[in-house]
């Protein structure tokens, strides 16, 4: 692991009782533990209406991008609305952009009212791609959320310790600044040549 790994959440539910925010929390926990400092980004507490193109400094825009770029690695979470990620967390996102993400290592966590969120996680990881982060092939979705969360935390011990892994994904892979050696000297990433 680098050193002085730093690692953000950033759930994109406005619930007081938000099921991404609990498992947010927990894999900062586990990246935690794994060594990093964690930070929890709550959208509830940043003024971001939404973006304007002309206007990205609009209400607490500037705190937001100055958080994220202090970040080695974010997990995203998001609720599932309608198939796809909340538009809390499309409003962040939207104020922010490779100035803030490239290199910057992102996990996926997504938890939907019914099944199992794919689109939710790809469409986040097409942002994230667009943005030139880094993300982790594990993501992690989290589906019946009503049974799900109890009493403030995830009942399924298999589920938590994906989540923790996740925590710690983060932490192992952050810093992952260009492509390794075995890859470049056999072709360009960027090029394909
Ligand atoms: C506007 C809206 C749209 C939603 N659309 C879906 C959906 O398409 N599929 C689904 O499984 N759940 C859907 N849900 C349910 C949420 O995914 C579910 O309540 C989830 O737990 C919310 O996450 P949170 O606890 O972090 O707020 C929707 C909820 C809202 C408010």
């Amino acid at each position: 692991m680098q050193r002085n790994v730093h690692v953000l959440g950033l759930p994109g539910s406005l619930r007081d009782d938000s099921g991404t925010r609990t498992a947010t929390r927990r894999a900062l926990a586990a990246a935690a533990a794994a060594g990093a400092t964690t930070e929890l980004l709550d959208l509830r507490e940043y003024d971001l209406p939404p973006r304007d193109g002309d206007d990205r400094d609009a209400g607490d825009a500037p705190a937001l991008r100055e958080r994220v770029a202090a970040a080695d690695a974010v997990l995203l979470g998001s609720p599932v609305y309608h198939g796809s990620y909340a538009s809390p967390l499309k409003t962040a996102l939207d104020y922010c952009g490779a100035d803030e993400f490239e290199g910057t290592t992102v996990g996926l966590l997504a938890v939907a009212g019914g099944s199992y969120p794919t689109p939710t996680l790809e469409h986040m990881r097409s942002v994230a791609r667009a943005v030139g982060a880094w993300t982790l092939p594990l993501q992690v979705g989290i589906g019946d959320a009503g049974a799900a969360f109890e009493a403030g935390e995830l009942v399924d011990d298999d589920l938590g310790d994906r989540v923790d892994r996740l925590g710690e994904e983060l932490v192992a892979y952050a810093g992952v600044e260009s492509y390794p050696t075995a890859v470049t000297e056999t072709f360009d990433p960027v090029t394909g040549d």
